[in-house]
């Protein structure tokens, strides 16, 4: 059954959208003060903070030491892409999709890149691709957290650690909230907008070893712009993983990393990280076991996401009606819970599933998640009486 009183508790804050992704706790404007503004990026100042944001980055993500970090431009895209023009084509790919943004990577190696020797693997909203069909002797592209399904990896396993091919995972939305196997990944992208709160604007590449070989002795048919240039003369550009940019970038919104990350370390590093996601994921868990009308996406827990959380209305009337019948009850919610000024942004994703996406990475207080479920038994009683009304 669903609530009929308004509930008494509120969350603190609202906000769960999936990116940009809630400040962390604490969190005011004043946390900027000492950023390098009106300052050359290339000055002392700028680039040390720009390998300072390197360097914690490393060192929360526990980042193996032979493994470069580069700071590159446009967001997670920016980084996916880099690495996608820039290593593709040296063997055969399989690019591997469980939502939309996984999707918008097989685009990118069909239709843009035209890659010759390519197969795509795909899985409905919820689910995972079968991984044991995958050949890892290829050049697999990935995404660890399918933010729009709430659908992840379960681990690792069943990528091989002597695989001949390079793994590109776009972990953007799993980065600091789930443990991503650095020895399984070549590649891994993410931006600081998600779990940590940060502002959207740049990306982060990872390189193993092996990625920079392949830059180093491979080079693409196609033409790269400068953006994606990594390489010069056949040897990897150094400087841009000791923060020497591509190109100019925000001093703001690396200082709003660097607080971001401060605000990691400081609370307990990684573990406490992953540990406030899983509270969260726990807190919505708990409410979902409790109340039958409402469901997962994903409902193996093995592979369901501790960040963006994706949730369907479960009850059989509802089912039983037209997608934009359903699409149009869940928005109907969404909206009369902003309208409250109790949850903003936590419609389902464009192209996912009618249904609800409640982002439970780090920066959210568990006590806002356990606030705001029973407001969503609130607003879904609203309105299925709106709907018997009508009827
Ligand atoms: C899995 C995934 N990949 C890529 C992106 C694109 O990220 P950005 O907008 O930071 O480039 C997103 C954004 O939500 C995402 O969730």
């Amino acid at each position: 059954m669903a609530n009929i009183s308004k509930p008494d508790v509120r969350p603190a804050n609202p906000r769960f959208s999936s990116g940009p992704c809630a400040k962390r706790p604490g969190w005011t404007l004043d946390a900027l003060s000492d950023a390098a503004l009106g300052r050359s990026h290339r000055a002392k100042v700028g680039k040390s903070k720009l390998q300072q944001a390197i360097d914690d980055t490393r060192d929360l993500l526990r980042v193996p030491a032979d493994y470069r970090i580069g700071i590159v431009p446009a967001s997670d895209t920016g980084a996916v892409e880099m690495a996608m023009w820039s290593l593709l084509g040296a063997r055969g790919t399989d690019v591997l999709a469980w939502e939309s943004f996984g999707a918008g990577w097989v685009t990118d190696a069909v239709k843009q890149l035209q890659l010759k020797d390519v197969r795509t693997f795909d899985a409905p909203y919820g689910e995972i691709v079968d991984l044991s069909q995958v050949d890892f002797d290829r050049d697999v592209v990935f995404t660890w957290n399918g933010t729009t399904s709430g659908v992840k990896m379960p681990n690792g396993d069943a990528i091989p650690a002597n695989r001949q091919g390079l793994t590109i995972c776009d972990a953007t939305s799993a980065a600091f909230a789930q443990d991503l196997p650095w020895e399984k990944l070549d590649v891994v992208t993410f931006s600081w907008q998600k779990v940590m709160g940060g502002e959207a604007a740049h990306g982060m590449l990872i390189l193993s070893p092996r990625a920079v070989e392949r830059l180093e002795s491979y080079k693409p048919a196609w033409p790269l712009p400068k953006i994606f240039r990594m390489t010069k003369g056949g040897k990897l550009i150094e400087g841009i993983f000791k923060g020497e940019t591509i190109n100019t970038p925000s001093m703001l919104a690396t200082e709003d990393y660097l607080d971001a990350l401060g605000w990691g370390k400081r609370i307990g590093g990684l573990d406490a990280l992953k540990a406030r996601a899983d509270a969260n994921l726990a807190a919505v868990e708990a409410y979902v076991a409790a109340n039958d009308w409402i469901g997962f996406l994903a409902k193996d827990a093995a592979i369901r996401s501790n960040t963006s959380v994706c949730l369907t209305f479960t009850d059989p009337d509802l089912v039983a009606q037209s997608e934009d019948a359903q699409n149009a009850f869940a928005k109907g919610v969404a909206s009369l819970l902003e309208k409250e000024g109790v949850a903003l942004d936590i419609g389902a994703y464009r192209d996912a599933p009618a249904g609800l996406r409640i982002w439970c990475g780090a920066t959210v207080e568990t006590a806002d998640i356990e606030a705001l479920m029973p407001w969503i038994g609130w607003a879904y009683g609203e309105q299925k009486a709106a709907l018997k009304k009508a009827a």
